[in-house]
């Protein structure tokens, strides 16, 4: 399989999963973590590690990313233990890193070197945002083809999301991206004709 091939049937994957969860089914996205600790939030102080891929539990140095380039998905870390907090895919995140000249007011305040930081599940039936417009800089999800503006606290700026992704505030610890206080925002999704998922 080509790595073209591969990365997308890992993003299928994903897209699946998301859906699955969204539809109730219960799929576990990070089947192998059993720690309950693992399903706490991010927390202040806490590292972001690479969620997915080659660097996957690897914490996220602060100039690992190129300005502009796609999202990356992480989970938070616990510095002292080094327990990646997978357990549940309301603690991924997307990360981005933009031009600070180009953050809003509220967005730079939370964000550290231009990284900023976003609940990776979509506000609308939960999928796994993955997409990228990279036209506009702006994070896309597969399943109805939402948008949300990461310069501006991930407002909705397509689509028919009822709300902005939840924002993780970022700061600088030793040179690696950590967590400077919890979620900010309503976090979770709405299932048309269902209760509201989340917190
Ligand atoms: S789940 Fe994202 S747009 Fe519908």
């Amino acid at each position: 399989m080509s790595r073209q091939d591969k990365s997308r049937t890992d993003t299928n994957r994903r897209k699946m999963l998301g859906c699955m969860c969204a539809l109730g089914v219960g799929l576990p996205v990070i089947a192998e973590a059993q720690d309950p600790a693992a399903m706490e939030a991010p927390k202040e102080n806490d590292f972001l590690a690479y969620a997915y891929g080659d660097k996957a539990g690897q914490p996220v140095a602060v100039d690992d990313l190129a300005v502009a380039e796609k999202q990356v998905f992480a989970f938070a870390m616990d510095p002292a233990s080094g327990l990646v907090k997978n357990g549940t895919r309301m603690n991924q995140v997307l990360l981005v890193r933009l031009d600070p000249a180009t953050l809003s007011a509220d967005t730079i305040a939370r964000s550290v070197n231009g990284l900023v930081a976003y609940s990776g599940v979509c506000s609308h039936t939960g999928c796994d945002v993955t997409d990228w417009n990279s036209e506009f800089n702006r994070f896309q999800c597969p399943c109805h083809e939402s948008q949300f503006d990461p310069s501006d606290s991930a407002r909705v700026v397509g689509g028919p999301a009822p709300w902005q992704l939840a924002a993780l505030p970022l700061k600088e610890v030793d040179g690696k991206v950590a967590v400077a206080a919890a979620f900010e925002g309503r976090l979770g999704f709405m299932q048309p004709g269902l209760s509201p998922f989340g917190i």
